[in-house]
């Protein structure tokens, strides 16, 4: 199957309205990525050479959104809603140039594998010329069902067409088709309206297959992959079924959930064997974890990199850019923006490093801050190796302190720390013997008492 082509066809152009939304239906995100995308990454992940989109007339959001998410896309525009096949033949530019096979997929379904896809090549490549992806239905209302004749695939009768007794059968299209590309285009091109919705229905193809001598198979999946999402509730659904089986997946690579149900994971995140995730815990897009690095309880991740034995939270925030260094630790209440936290620096408590390099083995004192940002525009902070930063300092970039200086607490350090040199940067303190108890005294008198 190696050295057969596929051109892959994914259908967008539903208008979502049961969304309530002024976002695309297949914008809206699962796994922090959306819909469309979990259907392109499907559809390359199972070999497609070649990949079209089709969507709805004035979806600029959805063009421009695909070219980002993939640029070897072809977005097609199907002008009028005429039905699935009216849609796949938006791509007929596409269809012309040969393909051994052509898959067609939905937009607003991210939980297809790409092995299922596979499978449905392997279909093709074994004879078939028509492949309908089905699935045995819990309850099979509003699918197209596949009518079964002496054990063979004889037509896919739409909901609204079919007879009673059609409509008992549970084994129903999952809507993902293949074709053989020599004759993907001629099928199409032959299907009609005649129907109860008076759509041209890519379902159809089967029939006319037969008819002309060709020959038609089912390859069954999974009820749970084929979850189309039409509103919120659905995409919900969609989003839970996606985390549990990203959960399987980390704890049969080797990683520990201490409670997989709480944590939340982003289409992307990487996390070597041996990390232990704690409770609760909720990764954004673009997080990379190696191993022995442990994540504490209550912890929100994006944009970053955790590196080997490093110790993150409870209760910690890391946001784009964070890259913490092997062995160090990052405790509760401690937010780190585009920050190195070189390997075996502490910031342990209650601290915001943005712009910064935190130098190996530095310890950052418990409510230091980086002053990163003046109103207009953002400055770095660069702290050397071996330095002590005293609590509850303020650091006012750009500034820079040297390797192995120490910083007083409390101190606002506002000019660069050469390396080594000991910076105290707050007013004096002032002890004035006695006067306590005079103080009181005025104040109790103040206060009427
Ligand atoms: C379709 C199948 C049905 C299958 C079901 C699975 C047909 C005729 N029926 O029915 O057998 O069980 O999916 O969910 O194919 N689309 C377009 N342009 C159109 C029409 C549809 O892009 O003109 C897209 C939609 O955005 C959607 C997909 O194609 O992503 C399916 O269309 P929809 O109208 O929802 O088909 P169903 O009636 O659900
Ligand atoms: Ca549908």
């Amino acid at each position: 199957m190696t050295d057969r082509t596929s051109l892959m066809i994914v259908l967008a152009a539903g208008e979502g309205t049961r969304m309530k939304s002024a976002t695309p239906k297949v914008l809206h995100e699962v796994a922090g990525q959306p819909l469309v995308a979990h259907a392109v990454a499907a559809a390359l992940a199972a070999g497609a050479d070649r990949l079209a989109v089709v969507i709805g007339p004035g979806r600029d959001d959805v063009a421009k959104a695909v070219a980002r998410l993939a640029p070897e896309v072809t977005v097609f525009t199907q002008g009028e809603r005429l039905g699935t096949a009216h849609a796949v033949l938006a791509a007929r530019e596409a269809l012309t140039q040969p393909a051994d096979d052509v898959i067609v997929l939905y937009g607003d379904t991210p939980l297809v594998r790409p092995e299922t896809l596979k499978r449905v090549r392997a279909e093709l490549a074994a004879g078939a010329d028509v492949v309908v992806l089905g699935f045995e239905a819990d309850s099979p209302t509003g699918y197209g069902r596949l009518l079964i004749q002496n054990g063979k695939l004889a037509a896919i009768r739409e909901e609204r067409d079919a007879t009673p007794d059609e409509k008992a059968i549970r084994l129903c299209n999952s809507g993902i088709m293949g074709f053989t590309g020599r004759n993907v285009l001629s099928l199409l091109d032959t299907i009609g309206n005649d129907n109860a919705k008076g759509e041209y229905y890519l379902t159809d193809a089967v029939e006319i297959a037969l008819m002309l001598g060709l020959k038609a198979t089912v390859v069954a999946g999974e009820e749970e992959e084929f979850r189309g999402v039409n509103d919120r509730a659905q995409l919900a659904d969609c989003e839970a079924i996606w985390q549990a089986r990203r959960r399987r997946e980390m704890l049969t690579r080797g990683v520990t959930l201490t409670a997989p149900d709480t944590v939340f994971f982003a289409y992307d995140t990487e996390i070597a064997p041996d990390v232990v995730i704690e409770p609760n815990v909720v990764f954004g897009p673009g997080v990379r974890i190696e191993s022995w690095a442990r994540i504490r309880a209550f912890s929100h991740l994006e944009g970053a990199v955790v590196r080997s034995g490093a110790l993150v939270g409870p209760y910690a925030r890391l946001r784009p850019g964070a890259d913490i260094g092997s062995e160090a630790h990052i405790g509760n209440f401690v937010e780190v923006k585009n920050g190195h936290i070189e390997a075996g620096a502490k910031v342990n408590h209650l601290s915001y490093i943005g712009d910064a390099r935190v130098g190996a083995k530095t310890n950052i004192g418990a409510g230091t801050i980086t002053c990163n940002y003046d109103g207009f525009g953002k400055y770095r902070t660069d702290i050397g190796a071996n330095a002590f930063i005293g609590s509850n300092s303020s650091l006012v970039a750009p500034v820079a302190i040297g390797d192995g200086a120490y910083v007083g607490s409390g101190s606002v350090v506002t000019e660069d720390v050469p390396a080594d040199a000991l910076a105290i940067g707050r007013s004096r303190q002032v002890n004035k013997p006695e006067r306590a108890a005079g103080l009181r005294a005025r104040m109790k008198a103040k206060a009427g008492k």
